[in-house]
């Protein structure tokens, strides 16, 4: 996937050292780069942007001012659910976009051409697939996955254990829960669970999914709705708490023409 490798044991140091391992990358001012990096060519790399040690940066991507990849976890020490893990390098696939002070963990993998947009965060142990475009603002918890050619948009929350499959749609301020103990009692390690969207799911703006949901394929929330049970494949459902209403229009249903309107078209 990449072409050039950093391999020695610390950070780049200088200018001179950084120009002969990654002669055909264009740097900003003040990169961090640690060991270990791979950049591949044509890449270009904002200002202050900090390379956490190993991270795999695929050809022609952009990474914009203040970026930071490879960032490994903070555990509160008051913290009840996470735990100390080895992760593995951050993997940039070819061709991603990735907007001013996004953040990508340690053990995020990237598919080619995401775009991250300004303020993301991508924490770890989580996949994205390729073309999936992540809004400004947005927070992706750890262990989440995301299909191909998914929109998520601007400052939408998904909850860690979430899992979302190709070409879903998440509008803006949606929000993703998994403790339904809600901070409280030891019963609630035995439950935790994120929000399931299977294909062609949609979620309409500020609403709610409660822990443990599954939006069927091509099923549609409205906008703020609180949902409280699984949502059949094909059906809108909507209010708090949300009831299925009626079916969705076969015009919207995902096809092959459909998938590449919701990702190239006007939406
Ligand atoms: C699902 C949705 C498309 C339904 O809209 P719609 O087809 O105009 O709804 P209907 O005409 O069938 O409305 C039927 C009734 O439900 C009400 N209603 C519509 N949307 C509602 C919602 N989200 N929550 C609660 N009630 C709603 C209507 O007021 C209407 O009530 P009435 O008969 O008493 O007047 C719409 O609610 C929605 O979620 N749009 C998505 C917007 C969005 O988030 N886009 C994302 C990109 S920004």
């Amino acid at each position: 996937m990449t072409e050039a490798v950093n391999e020695v044991e610390l950070p780049v140091s200088s200018d001179e050292e950084r120009a002969r391992l990654y002669p055909n990358v264009v740097f900003g001012s003040h990169v961090f780069i640690g060991s270990g990096v791979k950049i591949g060519t044509g890449s270009v790399i904002g200002h202050n942007a900090v390379l956490h040690n190993d991270c795999q940066i695929g050809r022609d991507v952009r990474i914009d001012d203040g970026v930071v990849i490879g960032k490994q976890p903070l555990r509160s020490l008051a913290s009840a659910v996470t735990h100390d893990v080895s992760l593995p390098p951050t993997i940039i696939g070819n061709g991603c976009l990735l907007g001013t002070h996004a953040v990508v963990y340690r053990g995020a993998s990237i598919g080619d051409g995401v775009l991250i947009a300004d303020l993301a965060t991508v924490r770890e142990q989580t996949v994205i697939g390729e073309l999936t475009i992540i809004g400004r603002g947005v927070a992706v918890e750890n262990q989440v996955r995301i299909g191909i050619r998914c929109k998520i948009e601007t400052g939408a929350y998904i909850t860690a254990m979430s899992t979302l499959g190709d070409y879903c749609f998440v509008a803006p301020e949606v929000t993703f829960t998994n403790d339904n103990y809600v901070g409280r009692s030891e019963e609630r390690f035995k439950h935790f669970g994120g929000v399931t969207m299977q294909r062609g799911a949609r979620i309409g703006a500020n609403a709610t999914v409660l822990p443990g949901i599954t939006i069927g394929e091509d099923a549609l929330v409205a906008a703020g709705s609180v949902v409280t049970r699984n949502v059949n494949p094909g059906m809108v459902a909507m209010g708090s708490p949300a009831r299925l209403i009626r079916a969705v229009p076969a015009e919207q249903l995902l096809t092959l023409s459909q998938a590449a309107i919701a990702v190239h078209g006007a939406v």
